[in-house]
């Protein structure tokens, strides 16, 4: 078992760790209405997905603090202040590639601090979440290569509605 020492690392991680997935969700929603309003229906479906994702991670570490800290420290910050407005669809997956794959390594720290101090279950929390950043990362990135390669041609496909 984690002495209270470890479990204040643990929590310190899954926190910073709310608080990313909290600004993620707010980044994506961003693009998702963004690329609504361009009326890219289907790659504004894919980032609400993607978005609500990150919804489950949020919870999924919240739950893990409470789990372990019994009393959740409202800690991770609310107001995020990262948040990139007005993109163009251009700048968007790139953007979003970057951002996933801060995550990735970020995530993996964390996994292995939590090793580091006796929490198993944290750490294998970190790394389901770490193969659904990849996902979203490889989802970005092969977006982005479409735009940038296709341009018009695959934007005018994303038009429709699923
Ligand atoms: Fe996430
Ligand atoms: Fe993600």
């Amino acid at each position: 078992m984690p002495s209270k020492e470890q479990i204040a690392k643990v929590v310190e991680c899954l926190n910073t760790a709310r608080s990313m997935e909290l600004n993620a969700i707010v980044q994506y929603l961003n693009q998702h209405y963004g690329l609504d309003g361009d009326d890219y229906a289907k790659l504004a479906g894919e980032m609400k997905k993607i978005a609500i994702d990150e919804m489950r991670h949020a919870e999924a570490f919240a739950e893990r603090i409470k789990d372990i800290d019994n009393a959740l420290e409202p800690t991770a910050k609310l107001q995020p202040d990262t948040i990139k407005k007005g993109q163009e669809v251009e700048e968007i997956y790139p953007f979003d590639a970057d951002a996933e794959e801060r995550t990735i390594e970020q995530y993996g720290k964390f996994a292995a601090i939590c090793r580091e101090n006796n929490d198993y279950v944290s750490a294998v929390l970190f790394e389901k979440i770490i193969a659904v950043e990849q996902a979203h990362f490889n989802y970005f990135s092969d977006t982005g290569e479409h735009v940038r390669k296709l341009g018009n041609s695959f934007l005018a496909k994303q038009v429709d509605k699923e």
